[in-house]
């Protein structure tokens, strides 16, 4: 298969490229080349997105599939169908599943579920705030143009080697260091997410077989209580959670889901309580295949490694501020009653 990946420098986009490498495929990257390379096994075509003709260097060029990781700009994804998607024999955009309106019920599915409404043209399409109307607007723009042709991935967190967001890399890094650590809201909460070479394999595997829809990626929901005890046995650490309610980690301004002082992947329920309990039995169905979460966490911790421990990050606080917070939770605890 000849395909297509618009992107391929960083983490999604290379992911796909190198998933696709390694299936035999002929892989052709098209970006600025600035972020990053390419994977071994796959060219380079250097296009500028923000420039009208910015695709020209791909003129005259078909191919069998191609995958548009962009992520805000509905103008650049029309401008892509525009110039590829009569020469493209199977179309996938990356969305998110920041596209649906409804994040409270949980168990939903995605071709019954409410979405946002899309950005209007001449909206500010570089607008992070507004990402989830803007994306609505490219997975529109994409049904417009090759509906017939197109999947349409919806992946919830996407997470593993390459991720720059410090979200859920956090976890493994901190539960590999042992001891007690502050662990957010109730053990029986749920998270949800997808290892970027899943997401990856099963965009790859949608390009071979023709995958039309719209679906989501993200593995079935787990208990933060299960997840935390399976990330110790995979990191090899005995570290203990100590469950710290939402309402006190809300009183002391930790945030939640991402950004300094926040505790990453943490959501408050019940208002979030449907973000990270998609149901995703169709996508499991149409071939999503989930690695087990031992593969995830010790490519997180060898990514995190990378990176360093004690770097400042993007997402998750201090050792000395969740001290600080433990110590707090502790004293607002109070001993126990004595009774005699
Ligand atoms: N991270 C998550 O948890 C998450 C969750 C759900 C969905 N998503 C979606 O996943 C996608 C992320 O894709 P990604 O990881 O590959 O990252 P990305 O940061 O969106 O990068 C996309 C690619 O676009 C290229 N690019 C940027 N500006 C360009 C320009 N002016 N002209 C040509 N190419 C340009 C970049 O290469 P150069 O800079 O080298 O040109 C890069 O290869 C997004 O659509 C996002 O909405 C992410």
């Amino acid at each position: 298969m000849r395909l297509l990946v618009l992107g391929g420098t960083v983490f999604v986009s290379h992911a796909v490229a190198a998933a696709a490498v390694a299936r035999g495929h002929r892989v052709t990257c098209a970006a600025r080349g600035v972020s990053g390379s390419v994977p071994v096994g796959a060219e380079l075509v250097r296009v500028d997105r923000d420039q009208p003709d910015g695709l020209e260097p791909l003129d005259g060029r078909t191919f069998d599939a191609v995958v548009d990781v962009e992520s805000l700009s509905f103008t650049r994804v029309r401008r892509a169908l525009a110039a590829l998607g009569p020469g493209a024999g199977h179309w996938t955009y990356v969305s998110t599943s920041s596209v649906y309106a409804d994040n409270e019920t949980p168990g939903q599915r995605a071709g019954a579920a409410p979405l946002l409404d899309p950005a209007p043209d001449g909206a500010d399409e570089t607008d992070r705030g507004q990402y989830g109307p803007l994306k609505v607007a490219c997975e529109n723009a994409v049904r417009s143009a090759v509906g017939e042709r197109a999947f349409v991935c919806r992946p919830g967190l996407i997470v593993g080697p390459g991720d720059w967001s410090d979200r859920f890399g956090y976890w493994p890094a901190r539960v590999s260091l042992g001891g007690r650590f502050l662990a957010p809201g109730r053990a029986e909460n749920e998270v949800q997410y997808v290892d970027v070479r899943d997401c990856a394999a099963w965009i790859v595997t949608a390009a071979e077989q023709g995958l039309v829809g719209t679906l989501d990626a993200m593995c079935p929901a787990v208990r933060w209580g299960d997840w935390l005890t399976d990330l110790s046995t995979a990191v090899g650490s005995a570290g203990e959670p100590v469950w710290v309610q939402q309402d006190f980690l809300v009183e002391h301004g930790v945030e939640p889901w991402m950004g300094p002082g926040s505790l990453p992947m943490w959501l408050p329920i019940p208002e979030y309580a449907g973000f990270m309990t998609r149901d995703v039995s169709e996508s499991l169905t149409a071939g999503l295949r989930i690695r087990p979460l031992q593969d995830t966490a010790a490519a997180s911790l060898a990514w995190e490694r990378e990176l360093g421990l004690d770097r400042e990050r993007r997402s998750g606080i201090t050792r000395e501020r969740e001290a600080e917070l433990l110590r707090l939770w502790a004293d607002r605890s109070g001993p126990a009653t004595p009774s005699c």
